[in-house]
């Protein structure tokens, strides 16, 4: 049985507990400009950057906003967003993150950051992470949002490896379907009828270990953890 070469995390949702400040952050934009706003509509906006994140909210309620005032709104968003975040440490890691990332090194499986954030680097150095990745490949360096596979592809490509040597962790839809586009295996992180199209879901990685990895990249049948 065979293993991949590399893992690609997503970050938001899968390495640390950020969702909950996204979701804060884009609920005060909604509020602004009167459109409702809940965390199954946030799902769409997982994995999204920013300016499409802000368009969507707008696209609910039907209102139009030149690109300048959408930019407006993302930088607010961002103000409320970094406050909430420039507090984290290393005990907002979500749970298994630590010891699977142990597990891949000791097997000489590389890892690489693939997320549309902008605020990646703040992020991993605000949890003490920031010297954990082969490769990081955020926000800043792509320009197609997920779930255009290129952040993915970005870091296969700076890892060294073809895609389909590499496996993606994600919690997003779009995330999932950039993973797919790109050719690569994909673990979902979070609920299966959400993340449907993944090859696996997992509640978190705590379930996620060499052997589940070794199967999953044999086409082993996998049972849900
Ligand atoms: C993704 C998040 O990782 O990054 C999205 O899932 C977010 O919710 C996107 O909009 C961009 O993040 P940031 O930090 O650049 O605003
Ligand atoms: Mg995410």
């Amino acid at each position: 049985m065979s293993l991949p070469k590399a893992c690609i995390f997503d970050l938001d949702g899968v390495i640390v507990d950020t969702v909950p400040a996204h979701y804060t952050a884009w609920k005060a934009m909604a509020e602004e400009v009167g459109v409702d706003f809940d965390e199954k509509e946030n799902e769409n906006l997982k994995g999204v950057s920013r300016f499409e994140s802000m368009k969507h909210i707008l696209s609910l309620g039907n209102i139009e906003k030149t690109d300048d005032e959408v930019n407006a709104y993302t930088e607010r968003k961002n103000a409320i967003y970094v406050d909430i975040i420039s507090s984290m440490t290393p005990a907002d890691i979500l749970p298994g993150v630590v010891e699977f990332i142990d597990k891949l090194k000791a097997n000489n499986i590389a890892i690489a950051i693939g997320s549309a954030s902008k605020n990646t680097p703040v992020i991993l150095k605000c949890v003490g992470l920031d010297k954990v990745f082969k490769v990081i490949v955020d926000g800043n360096q792509i320009t197609k949002s997920k779930p255009n596979p290129e952040v993915f592809l970005k870091g296969a490509e700076q890892l060294g490896f073809a895609p389909d040597e590499c496996v993606v962790l994600e919690d997003a839809i779009s995330g999932v379907k950039a993973a797919k586009a790109g050719g690569m295996k994909c673990i979902g992180v979070g609920h299966p009828e959400v993340l449907s199209e993944a090859d696996i879901v997992v509640d978190d990685l705590t379930s996620v270990d060499i052997d589940f990895l070794k199967a999953l990249y044999s086409n082993e049948e996998l049972h849900q953890a």
